[in-house]
């Protein structure tokens, strides 16, 4: 978490409860136990999801702060939960779509800091519908966090330039390549905006992608969406690596949200890559990967740990004994995933994964349909996900057992500053 998005929150939390607790002390990187203590001082009812006028629900520790440089979500400690929701937008109307993203903002403020939307769930009119869903109430904000994002349908659809956006698209958003073994679905590809919400409780993920779908009715509608059970990466240095649904720890060499010299060489927008509204956003790949892990559970533990270049309990590198000693890339087989996807092989090419386990029921053919949610950030993805996934793509002995499905691409804009700032401002100004 950058230092400015600290900074920010902190004046936020001021100005919300009149006191003035730092938020580096209650929460992030170096407060977590602080945190905990704070709910477990007395703090439980206000980390419970309230009206507007209530204590904070950030005060309890278990918020993440919505305004900062940087969107949360993606330097951000990975949370348990997944939903993802991209979004076709309906409207012709620019200003029309301009209103929603400024209502979606404000919803977004108060639903990961743990308040209800608008009016709430009771609402003001019993005649009219609440503003607020309401399935959310009671439960902590479960640091939810919602990232937004831009598809390339937005700057141009069907050769129309809808919202005169057409020349403000970003070059690092490409469209992707086909790689060789996509069988990718239309229906559960792209998207003109997507929302990534991520929490520990399920529940406040769906409320979240739920509500602002409400919000949108009319003006945009979910395309495709995503639930994930859990997380396959993380973002924390000393964490406990998750394991994917083949059983092996995922996201060992993963870019650390701590690693700010890292984030900028390889996640974050520079001034220099332009466009200017872009400066302190990423670019996010996202892609559903199927895994036939009928066939993976019929393969012996030798042929699972070639398949990786790294050992099944352990997670450690071929020749290696620990999970976080370095990968000897030599001691491993020339196909083999690890391998082939490390910086080394592709000219130093390095992604930020956030992806998480999925299981949406059967395929009606008796096996399940089970896989991969991959969420990859880059500063551009031309020099990130394009390499590594030509080289796996061609070449990777994992490919035998996984299929990608689906695919979509989004420019994610900078943090939303301040309650001046919306989703998507500088773009549209
Ligand atoms: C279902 C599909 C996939 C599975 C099950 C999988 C699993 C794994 C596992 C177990 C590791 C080793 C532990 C780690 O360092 O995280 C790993 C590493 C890695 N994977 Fe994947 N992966 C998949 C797809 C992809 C894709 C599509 C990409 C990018 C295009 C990718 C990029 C990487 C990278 C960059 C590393 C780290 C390599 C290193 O620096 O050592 N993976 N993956």
């Amino acid at each position: 978490m950058s230092e400015e998005t600290t900074t920010e929150t902190a004046a936020e939390t001021t100005a919300k409860s009149g006191t003035a607790p730092s938020r580096r002390s209650l929460i992030g990187w170096g407060g977590a136990g602080l945190a905990l203590g704070a709910v477990a001082a007395g703090g439980t009812a206000a980390a419970l999801r309230t009206g507007s006028d209530a204590v904070p629900a950030a005060l309890s520790g278990d918020a993440v702060p919505f305004h900062g440089t940087h969107q949360a979500g993606i330097a951000t400690p990975v949370q348990d939960r997944l939903h993802f929701a991209a979004f076709d937008v309906t409207t012709g109307d620019r200003d029309a779509l301009i209103a929603l993203l400024k209502e979606w903002t404000a919803a977004a403020a108060l639903m990961t800091a743990g308040h209800e939307v608008g009016e709430g769930t009771a609402g003001t009119q019993p005649e009219a519908p609440p503003d607020d869903t309401g399935e959310a109430l009671g439960l902590k904000p479960s640091r939810l966090t919602l990232t937004f994002g831009i598809g390339p349908g937005l700057f141009e659809k069907d050769g129309k330039d809808r919202f005169g956006l057409k020349s403000r698209r970003p070059k690092a958003l490409i469209d992707l390549p086909a790689f060789p073994g996509d069988n990718l679905d239309a229906a559960r590809s792209g998207g003109d905006l997507c929302v990534q919400a991520c929490a520990d409780d399920p529940q406040v993920a769906v409320h979240a992608i739920r509500n602002l779908a409400r919000i949108g009715m009319g003006k945009v509608a979910i395309r495709w969406s995503q639930l994930g059970f859990g997380k396959t990466s993380s973002t924390t240095p000393d964490a406990q690596t998750p394991r994917n649904m083949l059983g092996f720890k995922d996201g060992t060499r993963n870019i650390a949200g701590t690693d700010t010299a890292a984030l900028a060489k390889h996640v974050w927008v520079g001034e220099k890559d332009g466009p200017e509204w872009m400066v302190d956003g990423s670019y996010l790949v996202a892609r559903r990967i199927r895994m036939h892990i009928e066939t993976w559970d019929r393969t012996s533990l030798k042929e699972q740990e070639d398949i990786f270049g790294r050992d099944k309990v352990e997670g450690a590198p071929q020749g290696k004994q620990r999970e976080r000693d370095e990968p000897n890339l030599k001691a491993m087989l020339p196909d083999s995933h690890v391998r082939l996807a490390h910086p080394d092989s592709n000219g130093g090419a390095t992604i930020l994964r956030r992806g998480y386990s999925f299981t949406d029921g059967t395929d009606g053919l008796g096996r399940l349909d089970a896989g991969l949610f991959f969420l990859a950030y880059q500063r551009d993805v031309r020099d990130g996900f394009v390499p590594v996934q030509t080289r796996l793509s061609r070449n990777d002995a994992l490919n035998e057992y996984i299929q990608h499905v689906g695919s979509a691409v989004f420019a994610v804009p900078p943090g939303v500053r301040d309650k001046g700032d919306w989703w998507g401002k500088a773009l549209f100004s």
